[in-house]
């Protein structure tokens, strides 16, 4: 398999910059970041790492040699793009800029060099759609905080080949991911449709006034939830056994929610101003499904990282 060292990250926000972090922990690796606009790159890789310094997972002296192996550009043409081996896209969630990036960045780099695109839910074959090399794009969906969630989903569309698809897993494992493979390109690939069905659901027990948002919460943590990375859906299957599932579904399917639309409740909250953590303050509070103070959203946004790395490395 190809040995891939020069490293192309398009678009150096909250994704591109955790990306290409991520990216440079290859041993030999060169990341080179293109922008539209100016971006200070190092600094959004210090800011990433900062609490992992903190908790002493990495030393400056990591940090250091990662940001030490990242560059920037914003010329299409310069050498860090030109001599890339895999791009990583990560710029706005719009069609067009993305098949047009594809494009232009074809006329600038060797026929062989695989295309990856960070889209969160547009199809990666539509964002080939102007590539002439079709074969050599995938999708590479990285979840946030990019450089603490250990998934990737590296989703396949008809044209990429199988090569394509082997080097950028291989890529991914060797910089400490998990990849896991999407065969076919699907609005949400694996995990978003499985998190949605879940909000589908809650939404609609809501609803349907057969419990109130914060009980929704509470018996999804306190329950399933809690075990979930332990006992996944399908082992949790296996372990009640496959004819218990089949009976279980055989009763309650039939009531669970299965619209094809977004809920009617959430266009009358967003309709009403109840926007979650964007909404408008009203009395010191936003609303959403639950209330909140600006404390209380700031302690829940920085949470997360603390989280994620206490579950991830025990610190
Ligand atoms: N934010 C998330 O949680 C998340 C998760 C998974 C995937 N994604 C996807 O990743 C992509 C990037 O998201 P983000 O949150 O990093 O966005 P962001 O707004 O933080 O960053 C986008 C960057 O792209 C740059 N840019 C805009 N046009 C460009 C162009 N033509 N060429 C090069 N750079 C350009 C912008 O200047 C900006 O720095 C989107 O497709 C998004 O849907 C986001």
């Amino acid at each position: 398999m190809r040995e891939i060292k020069n490293f192309l990250v398009c678009g150096g926000g909250m994704m591109g910059s955790a990306i290409a972090q991520i990216l440079a922990g290859l041993d030999g690796a060169k990341v080179t970041v293109y922008d539209v606009f100016p971006v200070d790159i190092a600094a959004k890789v210090r800011g990433n790492m900062k609490l992992l310094v903190e908790k002493g997972i990495v030393t400056e002296a990591d940090v250091d040699k990662i940001v030490s192996k990242i560059s920037f550009t914003q010329d299409m043409k310069s050498e860090g793009v030109k001599s890339a081996e895999l791009v990583v896209e990560c710029v706005l969630e719009d069609m067009q800029m993305k098949q047009d990036l594809f494009a232009q960045l074809e006329e600038v780099v060797a026929e062989d060099t695989i295309f990856c695109t960070n889209t969160s839910v547009m199809s990666p074959t539509e964002i080939s759609a102007k590539c002439k090399h079709k074969e050599r794009l995938c999708g590479t969906h990285f979840w946030n905080p990019a450089f603490l969630i250990p998934l990737v989903e590296v989703v396949k569309t008809d044209a990429t080949t199988e090569e394509v698809a082997d080097t950028v897993m291989k890529v991914l494992t060797d910089a400490g991911k998990k990849p896991v493979l999407c065969k076919k390109d699907v609005p949400g690939f694996i995990a978003n449709r499985m998190q949605h069905a879940l909000w589908r659901e809650a939404i609609s027990i809501v609803e349907r006034g057969i419990a109130d948002a914060e009980t929704v919460d509470d018996a999804c943590k306190y329950s399933f939830g809690l075990r979930l990375p332990y006992l996944p859906p399908l082992v949790n299957s296996d372990m009640v056994g496959t004819q218990l599932t089949y009976n279980i579904h055989s009763y309650v399917l039939n009531d669970l929610e299965d619209r094809h639309d977004a809920s009617p409740l959430l266009k009358e909250m967003i309709d009403g101003g109840k926007l979650g953590f964007r909404a408008e303050a009203v009395d010191g509070r936003r609303e959403g499904f639950m209330s909140y103070t600006d404390e209380e959203i700031a302690a829940k946004n920085a949470g997360l990282n603390e989280y994620l790395i206490k579950m991830l490395y025990n610190k």
